[in-house]
């Protein structure tokens, strides 16, 4: 198999959602971890609900709406202007640390990111990170205006690239991403954040908190039917991956 373009997934892949937490602490003492948490979560099911609506608004008002939910379950007051500026926050996430180093190494292979965020999120995000430079292309599901994990989504990179799908290299930290993409065709790599043992440790060391939930819920595998071809512990071990089948 031959490797033509590395496609990544942005939010959990090649940027830390989990970055957002000191904001939200900040702005909600005591509750910034479990406010983190279920936004994010809620952020996620409302693309599934905004899809099978077939009610698509972009990533930026699912971002907002999903945040205002989280605070309206918590009982905790927010005016429409602070909602803004927490959730600005998703513009600025922190990089993986190994991510730059990554995309550095990857080079000359065609690097390009695939995600649910609007086109100014992303273009916020990548330049604020500087990995716009990297990245050969930036592609957002608002041009097929359904999210993750509609094949749509998937051929819009297929089709963009002008590659076959096996040549492409998609990879994603998401269950659903990942099972969406193997479901299409594109070969894909799991990056596991959370390794088996330490997450088992967590879910059995007593109360289990909402970060330990996020983590069960979200960052395993997805039992499917569509596993990854391959599960690497660092963006880096892509670099040899590719360099072998390029
Ligand atoms: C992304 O599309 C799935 O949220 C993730 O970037």
């Amino acid at each position: 198999m031959t490797i033509k373009a590395v496609v990544f997934d942005a939010y959990g892949t090649l940027f830390d959602v989990q970055s957002v937490a000191g904001l939200t602490e900040a702005a909600f003492p005591g509750h910034g971890g479990t406010i983190t948490q279920i936004w994010r979560l809620k952020q996620l099911e409302y693309t599934w609900l905004r899809s099978l609506m077939d009610r698509y608004e972009d990533f930026w008002s699912v971002t907002r709406a999903s945040l205002d939910f989280t605070l309206k379950a918590l009982g905790l007051e927010a005016t429409p202007e602070l909602i803004v500026r927490i959730a600005a926050a998703y513009d600025a996430l922190a990089l993986y640390p190994e991510a730059l180093d990554a995309l550095k190494g990857l080079a000359p292979t065609r690097l390009a990111i695939f995600s649910n965020g609007s086109p100014s999120m992303l273009t916020n995000l990548t330049r604020q990170a500087r990995i716009d430079g990297l990245l050969e292309t930036v592609i957002s599901v608002d041009e097929i205006r359904a999210y993750k994990p509609d094949p749509r989504g998937y051929r819009l990179v297929e089709d963009r690239l002008d590659l076959s799908r096996e040549e492409i290299l998609f990879v994603s930290s998401n269950g659903f991403d990942i099972a969406g993409a193997k479901a299409y065709g594109l070969t894909v790599a799991r990056i596991e954040r959370i390794a088996p043992a330490a997450l088992r440790a967590e879910l059995t060391s007593g109360a289990i908190g909402p970060a330990a939930m996020f983590k069960a819920l979200r960052m395993q595998p997805e039992q499917l039917g569509e596993p990854a071809d391959l599960t690497i512990s660092a963006l880096t071990e892509l670099v040899p991956y590719v360099a072998a089948r390029r």
